[in-house]
């Protein structure tokens, strides 16, 4: 490709190894750096870290080509770049705000190592105002030096004059689990930035998608990530207040959610009710942005209430089994499904975390198994047994809990289930199996809203 960029992208993980991947894959050179040295050898001797699918063929590919590559020093991977990609993690603090220690460790390293025009976007999630922090501090580094320098511009900075840094919000909006996806077609690119400079070099590494572009300020951009977010998670936390209702008044939420979501201004999607969000971004997203709001004195109520119904969840799995067995001291408790959605290995504040953590607290014993996740679940609940298939979590278990709608699960033999386990009860965090199916095969079953099915021991 003619116009191919020169692109370093700070961060290998899920947003940054996949995208990193891509714009090599679009015809862009692309080096990933990465700091967690375990990672960095993983990636330099030919294995991906994470479970993405379709992931391991894109790396393998562009790697061969000559287009991707993985290094430890990003001053080193600075040289001749024209784009600077922050991919960095944001994880919460304990107050709710974004932990912002990584990208100020690589917005200070760029400040110091760059040496020419060079466009810094920032991918990660982080409050409204980083991104103009970040273009304050990358520009106070070079007045600073150009003071030192006498003004004299650095050889490849163009004219004297010239900013040397243009720095670009750039949210990503990525999926886990089809993040190639949601990359390459994605729904809509927006591109926070104040100057035409930026948005036209954003314009040519993004050139061979076909989605359309929004360019506006940089407080906007960041907005926009945090209140889509924020919005998915409500419309979950909503059906699942739904959801409880369902189970007082006897409706069904499946049929509830079928019949909104047929008005177009509603939507089928992201009204799945079942034991709430997970993931890397929607709990610690909304917390920051509570906290964003309380900052500048205001009061998020409804994100608030998102957060606090989605909290519950996991307790409601513990009182319907409950409302099965009484006391779950001694209990074998089954959880299929551990990562936080399916088609991905990641954990982070996934539902099956909480739940086992409750049930353990309550003297039970939990196993569990998820097709690629148990490994990174093992490091977080090392309590917790691993089984090496949903038959072998089952072997004498007192109940089924399932927490990750895995399509695997949806072949379950339940009766095979049925004969394994010491006690035929099914909690259905995700409304995975069909109610009569499950009651045939001898099993006491209850999900989540589904009051017509009238179990009433599940409640
Ligand atoms: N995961 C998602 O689905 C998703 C979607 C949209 C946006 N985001 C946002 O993207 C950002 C990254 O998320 P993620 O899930 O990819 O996180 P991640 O933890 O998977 O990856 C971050 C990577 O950055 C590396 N790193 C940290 N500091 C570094 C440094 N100084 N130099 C080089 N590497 C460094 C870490 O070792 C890690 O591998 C977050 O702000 C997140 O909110 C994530």
């Amino acid at each position: 490709m003619s116009d191919g960029m020169k692109v370093v992208v700070v961060g290998a993980g899920y947003v940054g190894l996949t995208t990193g991947s891509v714009l090599a894959d679009f015809g862009h050179s692309v080096t990933c750096v990465e700091s967690n040295q375990e990672k960095l050898r993983l990636l330099s001797s030919g294995s991906v870290p994470i479970h993405e699918p379709g992931l391991d063929e894109l790396v393998k590919k562009n790697v061969e080509e000559g287009r991707l590559s993985f290094s430890g020093s990003l001053s080193a991977a600075l040289a001749d770049c024209d784009v600077a990609m922050i991919a960095v993690g944001t994880p919460s603090l304990p107050d709710g705000s974004a932990d912002l220690s990584s990208v100020w460790s690589v917005v200070d390293q760029i400040a110091s190592s760059a040496t020419r025009e060079l466009l810094v976007v920032m991918k990660s999630t982080v409050p409204v105002g980083t991104t103009d922090e970040v273009a304050r501090r990358l520009n106070a580094a070079v007045s600073q030096d150009q003071g030192l320098t006498g003004g004299v511009a650095t050889p490849g900075m163009g004219q004297g004059t010239a900013p040397r840094f243009h720095v670009a919000s750039c949210p990503e909006f990525l999926r886990e689990g089809k993040a190639l996806i949601d990359l390459v077609h994605p729904d809509r690119i927006v591109v926070g930035c104040d100057s035409n400079r930026a948005a036209q070099l954003l314009r040519q590494l993004f050139a061979p998608i076909d989605a359309p572009v929004l360019i506006v300020d940089r407080r906007s951009a960041e907005m926009i990530k945090y209140a889509s977010n924020a919005f998915l998670a409500t419309k979950i936390s909503f059906i699942n207040e739904v959801a409880t209702l369902c189970e007082l008044l006897g409706a069904d939420v499946h049929a509830v959610a079928q019949g909104m979501g047929l008005d177009s201004r509603i939507g089928q999607k992201f009204l799945q009710a079942g034991v709430g969000y997970g993931g890397s971004c929607f709990p610690k997203d909304t917390r920051a942005l509570l906290h964003m709001a309380k900052q500048a004195g205001y009061d998020f109520r409804i994100v608030r209430s998102t957060i606090e119904v989605n909290e519950r969840l996991p307790l409601r799995v513990i009182e319907k089994l409950e409302g099965f067995l009484g006391s779950l001291s001694g209990r074998r408790i089954a959880l299929l499904g551990l990562a936080f959605k399916p088609e991905t290995d990641d954990v982070r504040e996934a539902p099956a975390i909480f739940v086992s953590r409750h049930l353990l607290e309550r003297g039970a014993s939990v196993v569990g198994y998820d097709p690629v996740a148990s490994g990174t679940f093992h490091a977080e609940v090392p309590r917790v047994e691993i089984a090496a298939n949903a038959h072998q979590a089952l072997q004498d278990a007192d109940a089924l809990v399932l927490m990750t709608e895995w399509d695997e699960f949806r072949s379950l033999d339940l009766e095979e289930a049925r004969r394994l386990m010491k006690t035929p009860i099914i909690v259905d965090g995700r409304n995975l199996f069909d109610p009569s199916a499950a009651r045939k095969a001898g099993f006491r079953y209850t999900g989540f809203g589904r009051g017509a099915d009238r179990d009433k021991e599940g409640r």
